[in-house]
């Protein structure tokens, strides 16, 4: 069994899991509306990753005889502003979340709930690459500026990435 307070932030990480997927399928469809079609597709792999990572914790639950709770999803913001934009909103965001997953091993600690800890840090690794994939891009959209040959090229480089489910 898990504790009441670890079966609560587990269930409120569901729906931050979720609201990430929407978050990203509001990006994916305003860089689509830009014509980024590479950009949509990349945050589209992002859409279909945040569900996997929201259903990781709801079997996590059910496994430790703990209780599914869905909360409301936000409505996510729908105006992006440029290119480069769309890459800082994702890198605060995925830093937020790097903070969700910091908060609740530091409350698996607290409650002394080991297996959470071992599950968890599967979280504290995807954040690592999560951080670092979307600081590789922004790092490129910076050096290339929002327009031009080089936009172009990026786009197509985010066009060919594809879904691994994770393990
Ligand atoms: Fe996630
Ligand atoms: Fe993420």
């Amino acid at each position: 069994m898990i504790t009441n307070r670890m079966e609560d932030a587990f269930n409120k990480q569901i729906n931050e899991e979720l609201y990430s997927a929407y978050l990203y399928q509001s990006l994916s469809a305003f860089a689509a509306n830009i014509g980024l079609e590479g950009f949509a597709n990349w945050f589209q792999i992002q859409v279909q990753e945040e569900i996997s990572h929201s259903q990781k914790f709801y079997h996590y639950i059910s496994e430790r005889g703990g209780k599914i709770k869905l909360l409301q999803i936000n409505e996510p913001p729908s105006e992006f502003g440029t290119p480069l934009q769309l890459f800082e909103e994702t890198l605060k965001h995925e830093q937020h979340i790097t903070k969700c997953i910091n908060d609740l091993m530091n409350l698996a600690i607290e409650e002394k709930d080991h297996a959470s800890q071992i599950f968890l840090q599967w979280y504290v690794t995807e954040q690592v690459e999560e951080e670092n994939n979307v600081k590789t891009i922004l790092d490129k959209l910076k050096l290339i500026g929002n327009e031009g040959h080089g936009l172009f090229m990026i786009d197509k480089e985010l066009s060919v990435r594809v879904f691994t489910p994770p393990v």
